[in-house]
């Protein structure tokens, strides 16, 4: 868990440099992990039309799913903020739904590391279930 969490961070550490955020200047990386033990990493990618601007985690399971894997295990993201940066809203939403309940590791470049469940970043969440129960008709 130690080695791949490092691994994790290198890596989201790394993506990081390829963000495309030259109207925020706000450079993310994500690495996610698969279950199978495969690292999958994503920079933020910003748009001129400001709202189709895509977030680092998001890009990091969309990579892992167009690539036909679905199980994860871990994901870490790294910003450059002394106050380390948790995923956005809907990332929150996303991870919850494809990755489920796992470890999510926030680290900055002073090396400060500090890992949560994603339970506690987003509970009582939405998700498929309520879509299967509680029909009106
Ligand atoms: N951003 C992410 O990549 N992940 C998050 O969870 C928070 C926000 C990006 C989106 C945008 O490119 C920049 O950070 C500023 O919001």
């Amino acid at each position: 868990m130690k080695e791949k969490q490092e691994e994790l961070i290198k890596t989201a550490r790394e993506v990081r440099e390829k963000a495309h955020a030259p109207f925020s200047k706000f450079k993310v990386g994500a690495a996610v992990l698969t279950k199978d033990g495969e690292v999958f990493s994503g920079c933020n990618v910003e748009s001129a039309s400001y709202g189709l601007t895509v977030c680092a985690e998001r890009v990091a399971i969309w990579k892992a799913i167009s690539e036909g894997i679905n199980e994860f295990t871990h994901i870490a993201v790294v910003v450059d903020t002394k106050r380390l940066t948790p995923p956005c809203g809907t990332c929150r939403q996303i991870i919850w739904e494809f990755c489920g309940d796992i470890p999510v590791t926030l680290a900055n470049l002073d090396g400060d590391v500090e890992t949560m469940q994603m339970r506690e970043l987003l509970p009582r969440a939405f998700d498929n279930k309520f879509l299967k129960s509680n029909k009106v008709s």
